[in-house]
């Protein structure tokens, strides 16, 4: 294996992205594995060629992916897979989407490639090697104040009535620049991690959505904790990922909001 990790997770995500592309050209063929949550041909496809690839790469390696084709082994190394992320927008055309993949050592996350096929934008980070964008070394932005802050947020493609999302909205809406909901939590970390974003936070998110994202921004300078400020665990109940500097402001927002949520009932 003359590959390193991350040259491999580069070299499928870029091929996964062309199957995306492609699959745009075609007419959606769209089934539901709930009342919101799509599943297309092109999640199916991009998969199998991701885990296909990084089986023949790393036989003895764990691969959690989204659509279930994964594989449990022994191995402590554990690949995070997100074939499509941006599933309902691929559905409707809307061109933001992307492939997402993140390799972790027990615990610990040690690279994030996330790919945007339709920008030709390629994000990836290794632990302790920094950020990069197609190749540059990219940093969170430096805004320190909320009030002057782009945000983006997103909302979950099932159980939406029980999502305390729209509070949050609400009033981070009201005290930034605004908020944005772009529909791909992957590729909000990726503009987060480049300074296009100066925050996120989403409810509910899974490993394969954040694990990529998370190294990227922590790589870039940036700050992941959950909305309570605790230390952020793939697959936990809610994210906060900022530039670092607008961290503080957020989470005192957040836990207002809590209390306020708290004591209306
Ligand atoms: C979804 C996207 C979306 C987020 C949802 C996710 P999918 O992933 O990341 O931005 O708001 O919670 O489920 O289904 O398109 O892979
Ligand atoms: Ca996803
Ligand atoms: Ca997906």
């Amino acid at each position: 294996m003359s590959k390193t990790f991350l040259e491999a997770a580069v070299e499928i995500a870029r091929e996964a992205g062309a199957i995306l592309r492609e699959e745009l050209t075609q007419p959606p063929d769209i089934a539901y594995k709930a009342e919101f949550d799509l599943v297309t041909q092109a999640d199916r496809r991009s998969e199998k060629l991701i885990v296909d690839r990084l089986q023949n790469y790393f036989p003895e390696h764990a691969i959690a992916a989204e659509e279930g084709t994964g594989k449990e082994s022994a191995s402590e190394f554990r690949w995070h897979v997100d074939p499509l992320d941006g599933t309902t927008n691929f559905a409707h055309a809307y061109p933001f989407f992307c492939v997402s993949m993140a390799l972790a050592r027990k615990n610990e996350l040690l690279l994030g490639v996330i790919y945007n096929p339709i920008a030709d934008e390629l994000f990836s980070a290794a632990r302790g090697e920094g950020a990069t964008l197609n190749g540059k070394r990219i940093h969170c932005s430096k805004n320190p104040t909320l009030g002057k802050s782009l945000l983006c947020t997103g909302f979950p493609n099932h159980k939406r009535l029980a999502n305390p999302n729209i509070h949050y909205y609400w009033d981070f809406t009201l005290k930034s620049h605004g908020v944005r909901r772009d529909g791909s939590a992957a590729l909000d970390l990726a503009f987060v991690a480049c300074g296009r974003f100066d925050g996120f936070w989403e409810f509910g998110l899974k490993p394969w959505d954040t694990a990529a994202g998370v190294v990227l921004v922590e790589e870039a300078g940036g700050k992941i904790t959950d909305l309570e400020g605790k230390p952020y665990i793939p697959g936990g109940a809610s994210i906060l990922a900022t530039n670092a500097l607008i961290h503080p402001e957020m989470q005192h927002i957040a836990a207002e909001i809590a209390e306020r949520k708290a004591t209306l009932g």
